[in-house]
């Protein structure tokens, strides 16, 4: 095994395009993803609401920052990451620190912003330095759809929409006094000048939240166009890590790369962290395939005891063993009865099932079911 360094010195750590950590936004710093980017532009300017769905760590923020720079329009993103229970302060400020950076985005035509975001009820701006105020209680609080109609009359002035982008929109349904499928319904039905995005990785969340399927959800029958984004072949997973390597001028024999191709599944997210290691770190890039592994299956083992702390049932942590390996529904069934030592009935495991199928945890591929990300499987052998 060879490793040749090359000189990275001159290029410098903030300059690693590929295997820079933080969400990609310009073009030139996605790999690939060209069809997605397409379909996501496209769903924004011809649908009032769009859908980017897929795998934690498989590059939604990316190509929603990507398309919302590309497109031109003005935008508003929000980062809707919650705790728990997040008060209706929490969601104020998401909101608050969103509009700023809206306000100061804009230098053409800030001024048209502030006029109109100023006249909207609970809403005050100081001028020079953009900082927002809102009042989310008494006689003059922030009505939301009246802050979206302001928006949609700065984007009927400019002929341009704006774009308001929920990421994680799954962890609104936690602010549970705001009625966000019916705010939606209204923008979608009255507001031609805003754009909704929302992004998910907690997939079967994120559509029972806005009841698609449900009659009586204000967004029934409505089109909402769905993009998502994808694991990388074992092809586009060594071309990633060839052209990454390539990028900040490193040589790294090909048996490496196709190993870390082979570990981390095409998950974008996991062969970035390996290759950003590879460059921040003396050791050999083949010792990053492990310690990388090790840092990854830790972040996973985390989130799935975080899940399993949240559940009431202590099933969940057997059915998860069950599912390292694909599995028929009877043998899952089979396998479980066994461990527990009683039999379980059908609709329960389909709850159970279900509910992993939901968050995106596990995947049903030709009636097999399989924990999606190798890495979260080998977290769960560990437990
Ligand atoms: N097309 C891409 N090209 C290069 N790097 C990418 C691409 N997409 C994502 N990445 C990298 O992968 C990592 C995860 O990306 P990102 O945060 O966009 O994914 P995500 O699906 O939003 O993740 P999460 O589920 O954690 O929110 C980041 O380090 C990002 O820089
Ligand atoms: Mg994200």
């Amino acid at each position: 095994m060879f490793i040749t360094w090359g000189t990275p010195s001159i290029v410098g750590v903030a300059q690693a395009m590929l295997f820079s950590i933080k969400p990609k936004e310009r073009r030139d710093e996605l790999y690939d993803f060209e069809k997605e980017l397409e379909e996501l532009m496209k769903g924004v300017e011809r649908s009032p609401i769009t859908i980017v769905i897929g795998m934690r760590r498989t590059g939604k923020t990316s190509l929603l920052k990507v398309a919302l720079n590309e497109l031109g329009n003005p935008y508003i993103y929000l980062d809707t990451r919650f705790s728990v229970n997040p008060t209706y302060r929490d969601f104020i400020y998401i909101v608050k620190e969103s509009l700023e950076d809206f306000v100061r985005r804009y230098k053409s035509f800030r001024e048209k912003i502030v006029e109109v975001l100023s006249s909207v009820k609970g809403v005050s701006i100081s001028i020079p330095l953009s900082s927002i105020d809102i009042s989310w209680r008494g006689d003059n609080k922030l009505e939301f759809p009246e802050l979206f109609t302001a928006l949609n009359s700065i984007g009927s002035e400019l002929k341009k929409s704006v774009v308001v982008a929920f990421d994680e929109a799954q962890e609104l349904r936690k602010i549970t006094w705001i009625d966000f499928v019916r705010l939606f319904a209204y923008i979608y039905d009255n507001l031609d000048y805003v754009k909704i995005v929302l992004t998910g990785s907690e997939v079967g969340l994120l559509y029972k939240f806005l009841r698609l399927d449900s009659g009586d959800s204000p967004l029934y029958g409505r089109y909402i166009h769905i993009v998502s984004t994808r694991r990388l072949t074992l092809e586009e997973s060594v071309d990633f890590l060839e052209k990454g390597f390539k990028e900040i001028g490193i040589s790294i024999n090909k048996q490496i790369i196709e190993e870390a191709a082979k570990t981390f599944g095409g998950v974008i997210g996991w062969l970035t962290l390996f290759g950003y290691n590879c460059y921040t770190n003396p050791d050999p890039c083949s010792q990053q395939i492990d310690k990388v592994l090790k840092i990854a299956i830790n972040i996973a083992k985390n989130e799935v005891e975080n899940f399993l702390r949240s559940r009431r049932s202590e099933r969940y942590k057997a059915l998860l063993k069950t599912l390292t390996i694909e599995r028929s529904w009877s043998e899952i069934k089979k396998k479980l009865e066994d461990i527990e030592g009683r039999t379980i009935n059908d609709k329960t495991l389909n709850e159970l099932l279900n509910t992993l199928i939901d968050l995106s945890i596990v995947e049903k591929k030709d009636n097999k079911y399989i924990i999606a990300d190798p890495i979260t499987r080998k977290a769960i052998e560990e437990l």
